[in-house]
């Protein structure tokens, strides 16, 4: 962070923003902060990080943006003359087939100036009883987190799925290298969807795709960023290789 001399970070997704703060630490540290422009689908969850972030860093400007990364970058105030970081964090990345990717990446890359850099994290291919031992615990979390989005589509579609109805799976695609989550049906069941005016009908054992989380080498990264139109400059990770930080520069 320090070496990219940047006055300004833009968060894509957001969240809580406890990663950005040490990202924030640094760049004061270096003596360079000026703004933070958090983005998130979630507007709460911008407006607390900013009312958080402005009381405990002093003089920093704050400029939530609450919209979909995917759609809504033009959002994004013009810089102020400072050097900007994007950053991408967390493997959120990972959530998108490839062809999506991509394109997530060329847009980022379209409002990069040539000083600027994206930040990006990617969870990185390990052994895949690692992967799936991590997206399936015994504690059963993973399990309600998956099943949550249908609670979710019942409360903003006005759906009456049963959740409790199917089963959790997660498995390690080898051939995308990508885990990927679905539930599955315990029973026949039929679904109204009723904001969409859409009934789907089950079948005893019958599976919802419901998350990809891709899981990335270099050399993969490296041919997404080429066909993004980004260079990868730098590339950081912890000593078992698990996750990866890599900054990113137009190329
Ligand atoms: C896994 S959390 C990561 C939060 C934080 N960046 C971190 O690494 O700790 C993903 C965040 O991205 C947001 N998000 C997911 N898809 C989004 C999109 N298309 N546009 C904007 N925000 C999105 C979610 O609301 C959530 O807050």
């Amino acid at each position: 962070m320090r070496s990219t001399g940047a006055g300004e970070l833009v968060e894509l997704g957001s969240g809580s923003a406890e990663k950005a703060r040490i990202l924030l630490d640094e760049m004061a540290n270096a003596g360079g902060l000026q703004r933070y422009i958090p983005l998130d689908v979630s507007e709460s969850v911008v407006r607390d990080a900013a009312r958080q972030l402005v009381e405990q860093y002093d003089g920093l400007q704050v400029h939530g943006v609450v919209g979909d990364f995917q759609r809504h970058l033009e959002r994004v105030p013009p810089h102020d003359g400072a050097t900007r970081i994007f950053a991408l964090l967390g493997g959120t990345i990972g959530n998108f087939p490839p062809g999506t990717r991509r394109a997530l990446l060329r847009d980022i890359g379209s409002v990069l100036g040539p000083e600027d850099r994206l930040l990006l994290g990617t969870d990185l291919v390990k052994d895949p009883d690692v992967i799936e031992a991590a997206y399936d615990d015994s504690d059963g979390v993973t399990a309600e987190f998956n099943r949550n989005v249908l609670h979710v589509i019942n409360r903003e579609l006005d759906a009456d799925f049963v959740p409790e109805a199917f089963d959790h799976i997660a498995f390690f695609d080898r051939r995308h290298e990508w885990i990927e989550m679905r539930l599955r049906a315990r029973r026949p069941c039929s679904v109204l969807i009723g904001d969409l005016g859409l009934r789907v009908e089950f079948a005893a054992g019958e599976e919802l795709r419901t998350e990809i989380s891709a899981k990335f080498t270099r050399a993969r990264l490296d041919a997404d960023y080429a066909a993004a139109g980004l260079a990868l400059e730098c590339w950081y990770t912890d000593p078992r290789e698990l996750f990866a930080l890599s900054l990113a520069r137009r190329a």
